[in-house]
């Protein structure tokens, strides 16, 4: 059994971490920390626990958590975590880390969309988190930088396209779509049921939202070209899921057969990639509700000649804890699958 541990396991993202590993059958949940609740069990603060679950909240404290885990995943705000993943680090804990402060590997480029980095020489140590492009680095990794909710639908909605070389760098939008989880618990103004139910809107456009800064590195690395990304993510009254139509221009002509038979050989052996053929229904975010999966449907518009992608993760899992899972089995040597093979929760 590995011996699992959370930082900051009542937020969101916390939260989906200890229903995910509550059941899986190799882990055993042996710590988890919340300066609110600390002190007292986490099923007071997550009630829905009552009877699953006997685990008292702790303050964090390095120290007693590498004597108690094998491996720790840290569910902080960015910028909060870097501090405890270097007291980890040092103790040589492994950490999925499910932050941005080590995703992006340049401390430039970091310092530019986040501010200074406080332990800049960890950013080469850390390993990026998408296990469809990066599983054997991962496997003897012990820091793994888990990838953004929104990056992870536009490369896992592009990759196939990027590693042939067929993308026009500069042509690429991604319009996402997100439920209001993505923001995290912290009660915000614009956040608020009445301000969110029966509406929708889109924020942080042309290019002022973080995320874009990691879609930039992610497929400059898998096409080997400078891309650059135009983004617009929007809020919409849901609780959780990502939908992003995605837009590009390809080098040479395609046509809807043609890009899904390169999407379909790319992924045909990935457990939690599915891609959707011209005859089967567009994806929605019911199919991924609660899943660890990330669907996607390529086509090319006939008139065009510009591909339309549609990707769906649940933000929660496939965007977050669920890749953080899906992290740790390859880390441990676990089946890759294992914990992560739950059915969607539809309608
Ligand atoms: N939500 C998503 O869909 C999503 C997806 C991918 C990645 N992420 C990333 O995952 C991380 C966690 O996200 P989340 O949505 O779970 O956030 P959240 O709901 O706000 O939870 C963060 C938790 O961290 C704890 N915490 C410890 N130190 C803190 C500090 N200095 N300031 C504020 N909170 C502190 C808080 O619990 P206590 O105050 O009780 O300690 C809080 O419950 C973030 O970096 C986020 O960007 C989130």
């Amino acid at each position: 059994m590995i011996r699992a541990g959370i930082v900051g396991a009542t937020g969101y993202t916390g939260m989906e971490l200890v229903r995910i590993l509550l059941e899986h059958p190799g882990v055993r949940l042996t710590y988890v920390t919340s300066r609110t609740w600390s002190g007292r069990p986490l099923a007071n603060a997550l009630p829905g626990l009552t009877g699953w679950s006997d685990l008292l909240c702790r303050e964090f404290d390095a120290t007693e958590a590498a004597g108690e885990v094998d491996i720790i995943f840290l569910c902080l705000p960015h910028g909060e975590a870097m501090d405890t993943v270097f007291q980890l680090h040092s103790l040589n804990v492994r950490q999925v880390d499910l932050s941005a402060d080590f995703r992006i590997a340049d401390p430039k480029i970091f310092g530019e969309w986040y501010g200074p980095h406080r332990h800049p020489q960890l950013l080469t140590e850390a390993v990026s988190g998408y296990p469809e492009l990066y599983r054997e680095d991962i496997t003897g990794a012990v820091l793994v930088a888990n990838p953004g909710c929104y990056p992870t639908t536009a490369v896992y909605g592009l990759l196939p396209l990027a590693e042939v070389d067929l993308l026009d760098p500069r042509s690429i939008v991604v319009d996402s779509k997100s439920g209001v989880s993505g923001a995290g618990k912290e009660p915000r103004g614009h956040l608020h049921f009445p301000e969110v139910e029966g509406n929708f809107s889109a924020y942080a456009i042309a290019g002022t939202h973080r995320h874009v800064c990691e879609m930039d590195q992610e497929l400059s690395k898998i096409s080997g070209k400078s891309v650059q990304v135009t983004f617009t993510p929007h809020l919409a009254p849901l609780s959780r899921g990502i939908l992003s139509t995605i837009y590009a221009r390809t080098v040479s002509p395609l046509n809807d057969d043609g890009i899904f038979e390169l999407y379909r050989k790319r992924y045909e052996k990935e457990p939690f990639i599915r891609v959707r053929s011209p005859d089967q229904p567009l994806p929605t975010l019911k199919d991924v509700r609660g899943t660890n999966l990330c669907i996607v449907a390529p086509r090319v518009d006939r008139r065009s000649g510009i591909t339309v992608i549609v990707s769906c993760i649940d933000n929660l899992v496939k965007g977050a804890s669920g890749q953080a899972v899906q992290n740790m089995n390859i880390m441990s040597g676990l089946p890759e699958t294992m914990g992560l093979e739950s059915l969607p929760l539809t309608p």
